[in-house]
């Protein structure tokens, strides 16, 4: 069980905003990484932890890898997460009241960090929170926001898949490569329209039957159950689900070349990058396919970019795969080691894009 003393200790990021509150119980902390490239970034989490030292983990965790998300995007961003550690669910003006208090907390520290949807939150939430503080991206659309991010992050990933398969199979043409999408939600879905529309052959697998039955239906996709997806023959597998979907002990059962998606953390330890790469597998750092969602919440929501502005970043993510996969070769190092060496380098830069206002 981590103690808040030693969870404090071993960080190295700025800043930890802990702060308990009584009318619901919930322990809230907002951690910040890095400014070091701009102002701290990253959603806003609502989740039931073990113990309040696990809910500040998981901010500072999270608010280290958007640190490294923002600078292998080039934006000019730096890392940050909100957790509120909630007792269990809260009805709707508990639940309201403790968003106004973290919207308090995060207008406080005066711009130097940015929060937005994330587990358990969505843009009606934003909404709430810009009730007292601007700095909240992801506001619904009739309240100024940029919509969901979700379809622009289903965009990098597609992006990404197609740098892959240029890399691993020395063509980035899709035509009837096996492409397995495990999840089918916000992201998944319309990743999985883009690869049918590519010829790609697309399995899919979903817990929830609606989904993966509504999309036989309308595309004709391939689908396997939940439990066989690791087992799966496939040229590219993309999960776009849960984290921590592939452990040590599942590498070996991996029948893909390629794995790549929308997913934080599939892997349930960062060494696993290693591993992959030592049973031939090339792996997309999640941090760098996933960029998508942060390239259009903070390109039309702080930058001021037009949609042409926008797809170009997402087509960069594809770009910064290449560069990193050319890396890696290159060094005889993983994948993930390889983006924590360019995020590493951009940060020692310390270049900052344009302000975001
Ligand atoms: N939405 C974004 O912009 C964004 C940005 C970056 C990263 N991500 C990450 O991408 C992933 C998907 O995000 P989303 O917004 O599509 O979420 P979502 O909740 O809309 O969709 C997730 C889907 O996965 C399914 N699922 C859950 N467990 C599963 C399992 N064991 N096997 C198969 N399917 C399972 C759910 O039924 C659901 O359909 C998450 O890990 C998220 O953290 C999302």
């Amino acid at each position: 069980m981590p103690r808040v003393e030693d969870v404090l200790r071993q960080w190295g990021g700025e800043f930890a905003l802990t702060a308990y509150d009584e009318p619901s119980g919930a322990y809230m902390f907002i951690a910040i990484h890095s400014t070091r490239l701009g102002p701290g970034a990253g959603g806003t989490r609502m989740k039931t932890y073990a113990t309040p030292a696990d809910g500040l983990l998981d901010a500072m965790r999270l608010a280290e890898a958007m640190t490294l998300k923002m600078a292998v995007a080039g934006l000019p961003m730096g890392g940050g997460k909100s957790v509120l550690a909630v007792p269990g669910e809260l009805d709707p003006d508990t639940r309201r009241n403790l968003l106004l208090r973290h919207a308090h907390n995060v207008h406080m520290l005066g711009g130097n960090y940015r929060t937005g949807p994330d587990m358990n939150t969505n843009s009606a939430d934003m909404d709430t929170l810009c009730e007292v503080t601007p700095w909240a991206f992801g506001r619904s659309v009739d309240n100024g926001g940029s919509g969901s991010s979700a379809p622009d992050t289903a965009v990098g990933v597609f992006h990404g898949i197609v740098a892959s398969v240029g890399h691993a199979y020395g063509s980035e043409d899709l035509a009837g490569k096996r492409v397995l999408v495990q999840g089918v939600g916000a992201v998944g879905e319309p990743l999985v329209e883009m690869l049918v529309k590519a010829g790609a052959h697309v399995i899919v697998s979903d817990v929830t039957l609606d989904r993966v039955e509504s999309l036989y239906d309308r595309l004709g996709v391939e689908v396997v159950a939940p439990a066989s997806v690791l087992d799966t023959e496939c040229d590219v597998y993309a999960p776009c689900a849960t984290g921590g979907v592939i452990g040590p002990e599942d590498i070996p059962r991996l029948r893909c070349r390629i794995v790549a998606g929308a997913a934080n953390n599939p892997l349930s330890q960062r060494s696993d990058g290693e591993l992959l790469r030592e049973a031939g597998i090339l792996y997309a750092p999640d941090f760098v396919i996933n960029g998508g969602g942060a390239i259009h919440l903070i390109g039309y929501e702080a930058l001021g970019w037009s949609q042409q502005e926008v797809e170009r970043g997402l087509v960069g993510i594809g770009t910064t795969l290449s560069r990193i996969y050319a890396d890696a070769d290159a060094a005889g190092i993983s994948t993930e080691e390889a983006a924590e060496r360019l995020a590493a380098a951009r940060l020692a830069e310390g270049r900052r894009g344009p302000a975001p206002a």
